[in-house]
């Protein structure tokens, strides 16, 4: 530690500036945001002041964006023209389609995703964000078209061309319908866009606070958005539903769930789909999802790692519930779209399209009162020092 300032550097940062560092900036407001509500402890979660369970029982996807990204739920004039505009911008260039081929087909598909959203940026000027009809068709863009470029990415890199929206189908109806090249069972649609109202938007969680630094720096949406899905394609933000099944599979067999946990929490290994760093009780979502999950069950026929994931829960609330943690949006969110038919590398490009929602949302709530994001730091490095020629360098006695 010789010639390092931390402890040093860090009492002094307190002193000058009175703040507290905060790891993971929790409990530290970043923001004002009249977007989302969320109540860790009642276990309560709401999108401009309406219940999301009220959401996901009445409102469709394109509503619920409506209503995030402007604030009210639209009139049904603004409704109809809102579902026009976003069915006539579904289609993508041909040229996003020739990109898509030539990524290597064992690449994950969020990675498409971040650089075929920041590709978009290629084709549409950036410099009008103080443009409300730029910013209109900015949102009306990305909505319509990160569903188009998930499902063609996934018929890519199974060797087939990827098929061209369908305007008389809605929009979930058409995303299953373009992923999958079948006629689409209409509750199987119903549910997706359920679980797409469920993942909108979740205030300033990881990739949202990316989306808004990024944001900040007045650069363009499509930039905003391809930042916030790189953050959400991580295992402890959007990914973990990947895990999740992973996990399921892992443990087999409802019986071997305790002893899994056991063995889990003596190694530190976390238990994916679980903990939240706001709820200290289970996600309201994964309640809503839970339902979906059992309907789908009902009517297309039972999954075996739906048993393994209750008992799970089951086993992990007298080990994890004491110390605050449930199941997360992510735990029941995979078995939903499993047995929907998705594959399990897309389940976090389907929360993507969702919280595109959230994101642009933010984007615009961020540039109607805007200052660059630039927090300070806790320097721990080396003193002043001078370069030395490498002739006169010493390997350091730990290295
Ligand atoms: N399994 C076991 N223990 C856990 C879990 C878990 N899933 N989550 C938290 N803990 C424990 C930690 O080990 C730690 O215990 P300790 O104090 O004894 O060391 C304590 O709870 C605090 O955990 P942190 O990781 O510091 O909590 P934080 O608020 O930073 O993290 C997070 C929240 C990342 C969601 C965490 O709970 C986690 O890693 N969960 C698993 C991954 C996951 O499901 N992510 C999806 C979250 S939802 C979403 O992003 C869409």
């Amino acid at each position: 530690m010789d010639g390092f300032r931390k402890g040093q550097n860090e009492e002094m940062s307190h002193e000058s500036t009175g703040n507290l560092f905060s790891p993971g900036l929790e409990g530290v407001p970043v923001t004002h945001s009249a977007i989302c509500d969320i109540d860790g402890l009642k276990g309560s979660l709401t999108y401009r002041g309406y219940p999301v369970a009220e959401l996901a029982a009445h409102s469709t996807f394109l509503e619920t964006t409506y209503l995030l990204i402007w604030g009210q739920l639209p009139t049904p004039q603004q409704l109809r023209d809102f579902e026009g505009e976003v069915q006539m911008h579904r289609r993508v260039s041909f040229r996003v389609r020739d990109m898509l081929k030539c990524f290597p087909a064992t690449g994950h598909p969020m990675d498409a995703l971040q650089a075929s959203a920041a590709s978009l940026g290629l084709f549409y000027s950036r410099r009008a964000i103080d443009n409300p009809q730029y910013v209109y068709d900015a949102v009306v863009r990305l909505i319509a078209k990160i569903p188009t470029m998930v499902a063609a990415f996934q018929l890519i890199r199974k060797g087939q061309d990827p098929i061209q929206p369908r305007d008389d189908l809605a929009y979930s109806d058409n995303f299953l319908y373009m992923l999958t090249d079948r006629e689409v069972d209409p509750l199987a649609a119903r549910i997706l866009d359920r679980c797409l109202i469920l993942h909108a938007e979740h205030s300033l969680n990881a990739s949202t606070f990316s989306a808004r630094v990024t944001a900040s720096t007045l650069t363009d949406p499509y930039a905003v958005v391809a930042s916030a899905v790189g953050t959400l394609a991580g295992p402890l933000h959007g990914g973990a539903n990947e895990d999740v099944l992973l996990m399921l599979e892992e443990i087999g067999n409802p019986d071997c769930a305790g002893v899994f946990l056991d063995k889990a929490i003596s190694s530190k290994r976390k238990i994916m789909g679980f903990g939240h760093r706001e709820y200290r009780v289970k996600d309201p979502r994964a309640s809503i999802l839970q339902g979906l999950a059992e309907e789908l069950f009902a009517r297309f026929g039972k999954d075996h790692m739906y048993e393994v994931a209750k008992s799970l829960e089951n086993e992990a609330e007298s080990r994890l519930g004491p110390k605050g943690i449930f199941p997360n949006v992510d735990f029941y969110s995979g078995l939903v779209y499993r047995k929907l038919g998705i594959p399990r590398d897309l389940f976090t490009p389907v929360f993507a399209i969702s919280r595109v929602a959230g994101w642009l949302a933010h984007w615009r709530e961020q540039l109607g009162a805007n200052r660059i994001f630039r927090p300070s730091q806790i320097y721990t490095g080396p003193e002043p020092r001078s370069w030395t020629p490498p002739e006169e360098r010493i390997e350091p006695l730990d290295s």
